[in-house]
């Protein structure tokens, strides 16, 4: 068996005396570590009493997230969101994850989602018919809106509007709450009687009674909507032969809901501000759209393959801007990186937002340039582990061709018909949570193309 070397500890930048880097950590997260990455390809700080390591090379994230996954489980972050999500894909380990991936992964085949299609389109359309030529809209605000009502329709063939509002107004609140669920101590705070902690468990106990009340209807039905329900409660485990109980179900409805719209929605968000920002590219977008969807008519699943400027687009966003920005991982066995040795119960980030704009990897790397991704195919960028915005290895994400389906058939409903300004008043900032959101929202103007 090869050795650990005792190497001592990889460089870093100065701490406070009380509490590490915690606090230069929670200021800027994105900047922070950036920061970090320069000083090399492995780096350390300490949140609190967390020993924490960066790593900062395709090759050091490959052996975090695929070769070395297995001496590794999720960060805290993911950890802390059990209290709502439970045991669903997101959150679970081991073998019980397996088992919920082996069953949901066919949910996700290319063929099966095409299904959904139409429901992005329409409700897109929706969107672009009530919009009005010289208005002013927080499309952090609409975004969100529009793949909430989305991931309502293709999970539960509910409208987010009516019967399934509740779900979406309780779904709120808890998101709002999740940062506080990430806080030093929230795991005491949270059993307090405090009243943010009587919020979080009122809109949780809301939330699970409209999904109860949904799952048993749908059993009781037996009814086969093609929805994911439907395929959740349908599915069966090859291995034993076994379904999902209604708490599973639950967890499972729960975590596609929070993973599926947020997440498309920032990556929209920063989309329509990049091309806000690139006249040219927008240029070219719109050309590719009129000369593709002929007499403004809306996209099919069928023109996928044509709108290849479109999805060069939402890739380019997605380099500059990952909805998802990092990943973080406990070491639950002692691992070597780099000749560094990384005890149990450290914790390692890679970090998407630091490495895809790394000039090492990139020419151009701060500039938004859609055309690289001419002769820079998405999938190579992803093997040299220089792209991943949708993660890698056994926890890489379920719900990827939706998302690409869905932000590109969304893109070109919207921007066929409308160019979306930037308000001169609008500041742009980060606010790198579960999920890189516009911190200072994105008020945009409206205009007639
Ligand atoms: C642009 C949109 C999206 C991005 C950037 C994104 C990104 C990611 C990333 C990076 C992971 C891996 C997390 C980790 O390794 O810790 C992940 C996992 C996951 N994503 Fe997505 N996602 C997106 C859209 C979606 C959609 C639309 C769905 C479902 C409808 C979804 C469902 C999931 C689930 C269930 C997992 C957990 C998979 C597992 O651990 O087996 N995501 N996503």
């Amino acid at each position: 068996m090869k050795a650990i070397p005792q190497s001592s500890f990889p460089p870093s930048v100065k701490a406070n005396w009380i509490g590490g880097h915690f606090l230069q950590f929670r200021r800027n997260p994105t900047e922070f570590l950036q920061t970090l990455a320069k000083l090399g390809d492995v780096t350390f700080f300490k949140m609190g009493g967390q020993s924490a390591y960066l790593v900062n090379h395709p090759d050091l994230a490959r052996d975090l997230l695929v070769a070395g996954a297995h001496k590794f489980i999720k960060g805290r972050a993911l950890q802390r969101a059990k209290t709502l999500l439970g045991e669903g894909l997101l959150t679970s380990e081991g073998e019980s994850h397996l088992r919920q991936r082996r069953m949901i992964q066919p949910a996700f085949h290319r063929e099966k989602i095409k299904s959904y299609a139409e429901a992005m389109t329409d409700f897109a359309a929706q969107m672009a018919n009530d919009w009005q030529d010289g208005e002013v809209r927080d499309v952090d605000r609409e975004m969100m809106h529009l793949t909430l009502q989305i991931v309502g329709k293709t999970l539960f063939s509910a409208n987010v509007e009516d019967d399934a509002s509740k779900v979406g107004e309780a779904l709120t609140t808890l998101i709002k709450m999740f940062s506080y669920l990430l806080l030093p101590f929230s795991e005491i705070l949270e059993k307090l009687p405090i009243p943010h902690a009587r919020r979080f468990n009122r809109a949780k106990e809301t939330l699970d009674a409209v999904i109860y009340e949904i799952i048993n209807e749908r059993r009781k039905s037996g009814e086969d909507k093609g929805d994911l329900l439907s395929m959740l409660l349908l599915a069966q485990d090859e291995d034993d032969g076994g379904g999902m109980t209604d708490r599973q179900v639950r967890d499972e409805c729960l975590t596609l809901f929070l993973a599926g719209h947020e997440t498309t929605a920032n990556a929209l968000v920063w989309t329509f501000y990049c091309l806000s920002q690139n006249p040219e590219s927008e240029a070219k977008l719109h050309e590719e759209l009129d000369r593709v969807l002929q007499n403004g008519r809306a996209p099919t699943v069928e023109d996928l393959p044509n709108l290849k400027y479109t999805e060069s687009v939402l890739a380019e966003s997605m380099r500059l801007f990952p909805p998802a920005w990092v990943l973080g991982r406990l070491a639950i066995e002692e691992h070597e990186i780099k000749s560094y040795k990384i005890p149990k119960g450290a914790l390692v980030l890679a970090s998407m937002y630091v490495l895809q704009r790394d000039a090492r990897f990139w020419t151009d790397a701060e500039i938004f340039k859609p055309e690289r991704w001419e002769t820079q195919s998405i999938k190579e960028a992803g093997q040299k582990f220089i792209y991943f915005p949708f993660g890698a290895g056994v926890r890489r994400c379920v719900g990827e061709q939706f998302a690409w389906m869905e932000g590109i058939l969304l893109l070109a409903t919207l921007a066929r018909k409308w160019k979306l300004s930037l308000t001169p008043e609008q500041k742009i900032g980060l606010q790198p949570m579960m999920t890189l959101r516009p911190k200072f929202g994105m008020k945009m103007r409206i205009q007639k193309r």
